[in-house]
């Protein structure tokens, strides 16, 4: 069991600051320490790749692929627990058919399905991307996914090693082990489709192979969308049964979202709190915690804890906007919190290829020129 100060997380967040090769930088380090001495429970570490042979964004991603990295990894960590925070790290098996952005390396998923982001469902000022469509994937055949989990468990043997409290397994937004999930993007025929079974074998298999080598202690927690809101996508209920096959395969908590890219704007919501229900429903399929995202007033986030809609709230943007955001709220110093104005400013100069940039934040990109930041000072 791991116990963290308050319910607060910190939602991943993708902000290109390593380096090509997926080595930790300066500015990684004092971004993510910024959060943790802002008094976030919980840092929850953006995507980090166990495979770099398939397609990987050209923007500059973490990686665990090699031990090389172990290094970089350890001083994240470290730098996370001297700051006061608990840290797991986000997983992913990369993008799947997610290949609208530039990325290098071949674009695999389950089935020939490429990802589309359509009319009327980008959020905010990200409209120019509607009518984008990926390349069409190549199905990965199955001796290629048994090497991906092996590659998985590698991958979570070394963040393990390195000193983090856990992974996250990343399961949604239409990433690949997402599509795997999804009859939307899963028309396999074989083991690993056909059925709820078979699209449910790529998570499980990774849980119960990272379970068996990383032990008890390590958490390993799961973020899913509790609906995918689309047609032919899963529901609701669907996410519910997930979320319980999840749970009985050992998974320590539950990291919501909702939508994918096909539903963009779920996932992004222009607005706040509009995961609650879907926390609140996939909460009562399950016993483990529940963590849910897009909070941004410190007064909703209070009231869903009380009304046991969620056990612990995430944020992203949020924190990204106020990097104390979690000290303000404690201390009632809410009028002081930088407040995200949910311009998507982030995303924008993200997907233009550059480092994340803040419309209310100045500091956001430019942390590690800043000795409050620095890891290890008090
Ligand atoms: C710049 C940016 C990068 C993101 N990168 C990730 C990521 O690496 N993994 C992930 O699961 N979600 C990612 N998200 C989604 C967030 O974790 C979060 O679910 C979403 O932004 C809604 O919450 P918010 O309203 O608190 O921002 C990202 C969001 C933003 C804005």
């Amino acid at each position: 069991m791991l116990e963290v100060k308050n319910r607060v997380a910190y939602a991943p967040t993708g902000k290109a600051h390593f380096t090509k090769d997926g080595d930790m930088t300066d500015q990684a380090l004092c971004y993510y320490v910024a959060r943790a001495k802002g008094g976030t429970g919980l840092i929850v570490v953006e995507v980090c790749l166990p495979v770099a042979k398939y397609a990987r964004p050209v923007r500059r991603i973490l990686g665990c692929w090699d031990d090389s990295q172990l290094g970089g990894l350890k001083d994240l960590a470290d730098a996370v627990h001297m700051a006061g925070a608990r840290v797991v790290v986000q997983e992913t098996l990369g993008f799947g058919s997610q290949a609208m952005f530039p990325v290098e390396g071949e674009v695999v998923a389950p089935s020939e399905v490429p990802s589309a982001i359509r009319k009327g469902t980008a959020p905010r000022n990200l409209q120019y991307m509607e009518g984008v469509t990926g390349v069409t994937p190549r199905p990965l055949k199955r001796e290629e996914i048994e090497e991906m989990e092996e590659a998985f468990v590698a991958g979570a043997l070394r963040l393990q090693k390195a000193g983090f409290d856990g992974i996250e397994l990343h399961g949604c937004h239409g990433y690949l082990i997402a599509e795997f999930l999804s009859p939307y993007s899963n028309h396999r025929q074989d083991e690993y489709g056909g059925s709820f079974d078979g699209r449910m074998r790529l998570a499980l298999n990774l849980l119960r192979k990272t379970r068996e080598k990383v032990g008890p202690d390590f958490v390993i927690g799961f973020r899913m969308s509790g609906d995918e809101h689309l047609e032919g996508g899963y529901t609701l209920e669907d996410g519910q049964r997930i979320a319980r096959e999840l749970e009985r395969a050992g998974v320590d908590y539950i990291h919501l979202s909702s939508g994918r890219y096909e539903a963009w704007n779920r996932m992004l919501p222009d607005e706040e709190g509009t995961m609650l229900e879907e926390a609140k429903a996939i909460k009562q399929a399950v016993q483990i915690p529940v963590i849910c995202p897009n909070i941004h007033d410190p007064l909703t986030g209070e009231r869903a804890l009380r009304e046991g809609m969620t056990d612990m709230i995430s944020l992203s943007r949020g924190l990204i906007a106020d990097p104390a955001w979690a000290n303000k709220a404690r201390e009632g110093r809410i009028s002081e919190i930088k407040r995200c104005i949910l311009c998507n400013t982030c995303l924008k100069v993200l997907f233009g290829g550059f480092t994340i940039r803040c419309a209310v934040n100045r500091e956001v990109g430019w942390e590690r020129f800043n000795p409050e930041y620095f890891p290890g000072r008090r």
